[in-house]
């Protein structure tokens, strides 16, 4: 089976990882919600910088610092035209989104939350859109709650608004759902929490590599993602924040960089981003970032997005007809994730038996251990399909399956 409005043996070409046996069988990789491949553009970039300009950035005054730098503040402003900000101070450079989120949580949280105030984050949130806020929630007094999820995954917005009042002051939400795949309706989500004067965070670690997003027309507080579920390097993440926001908020680490002056009657600090850079930074990982940017701007990000959404139709269509499969999410709107359980086996054995036939899924909680608690399951075993997966590689997921079903069962 082909998709005729996309050439994705000329995508896989770029992607060189794929291209090898596991187990001695063509590797099936089908684990991109954990982390996506990279392209050699990306591996380029990132080798070139080390061969070619390797350096220090910003405090240099030679020619390989200056080109470091160039090249490292060219990567900002390409998430910053990315995402749409409205300038690159507002991009600032974490080592992932879990750290995105703890330097809001506790920059912002320590400076504006009181006891009494209300967190709210959803049910289905991975656990770095919850423990932060458990942290910042123990030192203020302030309490963390749960938005209701129903049984297919989808954020139950009657009980949400339902829950809003001028104790609220963030709601923190994932764009989409790492363990289902559920996009959630963030738009409404931003509109309804700024009415009751809430600030919003939207985790984004799962929705760039599918689509591209507006923040100023989405109108979150803050925007979060890492590189490398972005088709960049691991070890870097981005933080997009409303500049006003930023610029009162205290800086989360203190070191080099971030400062303006030091000395022991007082020290001043960096205007934005650097005021929360403290330390060297990632900088090939910054660059490698922006050349994954690049890629996806020279690719049809439409028909990628249909194609993927056409490999999660026929994957379903195909998990229906399975005897003793079970779809562990099921929203009205999904991007390209298959959670799914075989009756009577447990979601390790799955995936080690997938495995064992070159095929490469997650199992387990998905770091989203309330969700499974709801649902009363151990994990999942997780297919999440990318733009570079084939039609062929579902079937061999469903072959997999079904062998690992005469060893299980
Ligand atoms: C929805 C979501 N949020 C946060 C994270 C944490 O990302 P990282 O480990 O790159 O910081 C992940 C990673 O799986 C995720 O899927």
């Amino acid at each position: 089976m082909a998709d005729a409005a996309f050439d994705v043996e000329k995508i896989r070409a770029d992607f060189p990882i794929l291209h090898q046996q596991v187990n001695g069988q063509p590797l099936v990789y089908l684990d991109n919600a954990a982390t996506t491949q990279k392209p050699n553009a990306v591996i380029d970039a990132i080798s070139d910088y080390y061969r070619n300009d390797n350096s220090n950035v910003h405090r240099g005054a030679h020619a390989l610092a200056d080109r470091a730098t160039v090249k490292f503040e060219a990567a900002r402003e390409k998430v910053a035209a990315f995402l749409n900000a409205p300038s690159a101070r507002q991009i600032i450079w974490t080592r992932g989104t879990t750290e995105s989120i703890n330097l809001v949580a506790a920059s912002w949280g320590k400076a504006f939350l009181q006891p009494g105030d209300r967190i709210l984050v959803s049910a289905m949130e991975h656990h770095s859109n919850i423990v932060p806020w458990q942290l910042v929630a123990a030192i203020t007094g302030a309490k963390v709650e749960a938005i209701p999820v129903d049984a297919n995954g989808n954020i139950n917005m009657l009980a949400f608004d339902s829950m809003l009042d001028a104790h609220v002051k963030m709601v923190a939400v994932g764009h989409v759902s790492n363990a289902m795949g559920t996009i959630n309706p963030v738009e409404k989500i931003v509109t309804l929490a700024h009415a009751v004067g809430a600030r919003v965070l939207i985790d984004g670690a799962q929705s760039l590599s599918h689509w591209a997003v507006d923040v100023q027309a989405l109108n979150c507080d803050f925007y979060v993602f890492s590189a490398h579920k972005l088709f960049g390097p691991t070890g870097l993440g981005v933080l997009y924040g409303k500049e006003d926001l930023l610029n009162v908020m205290p800086p989360y680490q203190g070191g080099g960089e971030m400062i303006e002056t030091v000395s022991f009657s007082g020290t001043t600090f960096n205007q934005l981003p650097y005021k929360f850079e403290a330390g060297t930074p990632d900088i090939a990982g910054a660059i490698g970032l922006g050349a994954a940017i690049d890629y996806l701007n020279g690719i049809d990000r439409v028909a990628a997005a249909a194609h993927e959404q056409a490999l999660l139709r026929y994957a379903e269509g195909r998990a229906h007809a399975t005897q003793g499969l079970k779809l562990v999410g099921t929203a009205t709107h999904k991007t390209s994730v298959m959670s799914f359980l075989i009756e009577g086996a447990h979601p390790a054995d799955v995936g080690v038996l997938l495995d064992k036939q070159g095929v490469a899924v997650r199992t387990g909680n998905h770091c989203a251990q309330p969700i499974m608690d709801q649902f009363g399951i151990p994990g999942t075993v997780r297919a999440s399909f990318s733009f570079y997966n084939t039609f062929d590689e579902v079937d061999r997921l469903f072959a997999a399956i079904e062998k690992a079903k005469t060893f299980l069962l």
